[in-house]
């Protein structure tokens, strides 16, 4: 059971994160997380180029997209990597049914950092995929799970490059919440389209 966590983290925050959502995607029989980060050396005149990451995603079952929020949107890398999943991906609508799920960081409390997540949903849209959010009441508890109450997905504030354990325990928590759904969802046993 493959899950790609897809990220790009200029200064470590994200990347954090997609490890602790590996973590919690290996809690879970059978999860395969495969950290496929998305590098500037890979974007070239602006274009996207590693078209073995994006065969990668097409082989898993789940996708987690992780991009820092950089003046409220994924970071230009993170949107490079989107643009090129355009083309036959788009069109043939590979990644269709495909559970998904993503996070974001910024130094806000909250804020703009949303609209990140919001296009994060867009993009799954786009390929038909299955978003799942974070079942967890955020009640506004600083030291709980989801303590900034996104549940669209996992909201996360850095604070001077450090990342704080209840963000990394919801971060685990997202990572299993993903391979825990694709666990359940056995194959179709569809005769007629
Ligand atoms: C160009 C730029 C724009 C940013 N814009 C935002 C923003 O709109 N909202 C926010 O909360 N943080 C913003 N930040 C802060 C980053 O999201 C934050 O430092 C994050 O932890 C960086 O992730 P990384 O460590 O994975 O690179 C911005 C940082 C940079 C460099």
């Amino acid at each position: 059971m493959k899950i790609a966590i897809v990220y790009h983290s200029v200064t470590g925050t994200t990347a954090q994160l997609a490890e602790a959502v590996a973590a919690g995607c290996r809690s879970v029989a059978a999860a395969e997380p495969q950290l496929l980060r998305i590098e500037g050396a890979d974007i070239q005149q602006g274009r996207y180029k590693n078209s073995v990451m994006l065969e990668v995603i097409d082989q898993a079952e789940a996708v987690i997209f992780g991009s820092p929020t950089f003046m409220g949107s994924v970071s230009a890398q993170f949107k490079a990597f989107a643009d090129a999943t355009a083309g036959d991906y788009w069109v043939e609508q590979r990644w269709a049914d495909k559970v998904v799920a993503g996070f974001t960081v910024g130094t806000g409390y909250c804020g703009d950092t949303l609209h990140c997540l919001h296009y994060l949903q867009i993009l799954a849209a786009q390929h038909g995929m299955l978003w799942t959010g974070l079942d967890l009441a955020g009640a506004g508890d600083a030291k709980a799970p989801n303590r900034l109450g996104a549940q669209a997905g996992l909201i996360v504030r850095a604070v001077d490059g450090a990342i704080a354990a209840p963000d990394l325990e919801t971060a685990f928590y997202l990572g299993q919440r993903v391979a825990r759904i694709v666990s359940r969802l056995k194959p179709a046993d569809i005769t007629q389209y």
